[in-house]
């Protein structure tokens, strides 16, 4: 479904991405972990088309878009969510969902005429706050909401294109506990139509919810493996607990 060729990036003299292949078939839950810097959120501009590469290519349901820009990515299938907050605070949640699928099915262009009223779209804003647990604070302005709360509002923005692809850009970082919970259970319902890719930090997310674990390690792939593979790797172990090679 989204698949990575070999991807390389610099800025200026600085390599951030080194031949980096990986390849996530159709409903994959693959995750992309490693130290800060090391290349993650590079990697997915990189995929999403934020960003070009130097070398490489992208292919997206075996289509190369390696030369598109994101939003011809995005009407591929391809969502993703962003480190940084992408809501309108002003709106309330029922208008940010609704204003998200209005643009996913390409009626953006009336958005400014009580959108929300578009035929069918309160259905589908109310099935899609449902999925997101989110129903109880469908007329609370967006920044209103906790942190947390305003994370799952986001990840619903991303779904509303109904995404073949979703990239996930450390969906928890910065969340209690009890949040953190919250949104690892949302992830992990996610259907199986989704193919998924996650950068995260928090390893008990990682080995919960992936298949498939990229180590990135100064933009280069370090080891791609099942959870229990990378859990067991001599290299992981060098490098990250300082045990020294036999
Ligand atoms: N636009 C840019 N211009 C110059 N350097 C950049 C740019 N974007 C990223 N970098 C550098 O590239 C390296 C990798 O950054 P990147 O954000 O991809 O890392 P990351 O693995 O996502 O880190 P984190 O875990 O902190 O989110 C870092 O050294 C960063 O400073
Ligand atoms: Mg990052």
């Amino acid at each position: 479904m989204l698949e990575a060729r070999g991807l390389g990036k610099a800025f200026g003299a600085l390599e951030v991405t080194r031949a980096v292949s990986l390849s996530v078939p159709a409903g994959a839950r693959h995750a992309v972990v490693g130290p800060n810097g090391s290349g993650k959120t590079t990697l997915f501009n990189l995929l999403a088309g934020e960003l070009r590469p130097d070398a490489g290519s992208v292919l997206l349901a075996g289509r190369d878009v390696t030369r598109l820009p994101p939003d011809a990515r995005a009407r591929l299938g391809l969502a993703r969510s962003f480190q940084r907050n992408n809501l309108f605070p002003d709106l309330s949640v029922r208008d940010n969902l609704a204003l998200a699928l209005a643009i996913a099915q390409r009626r953006g262009a009336v958005f400014w005429r009580r959108f929300a009223r578009l035929p069918g779209l309160a259905g589908e804003v109310e099935a899609l706050a449902r999925r997101l647990r989110l129903e109880e604070a469908l007329n609370r302005r967006a920044r209103s909401l906790a942190y947390g709360t305003q994370r799952q509002l986001e990840l619903g923005l991303a779904l509303a294109g109904a995404p073949k692809v979703l990239l996930l850009d450390e969906p928890t970082a910065g969340m209690s506990a009890e949040e953190t919970a919250a949104m690892k259970a949302l992830i992990a319902d996610l259907p199986r139509d989704i193919a998924l890719l996650i950068v995260e930090h928090d390893m008990e997310v990682v080995f919960d919810i992936a298949e498939r674990v990229t180590v990135l390690d100064y933009g280069r792939v370090l080891i791609e493996g099942t959870p229990a593979e990378v859990r067991g790797s001599e290299a992981v172990r060098r490098r990250y607990l300082g045990e020294r090679a036999p």
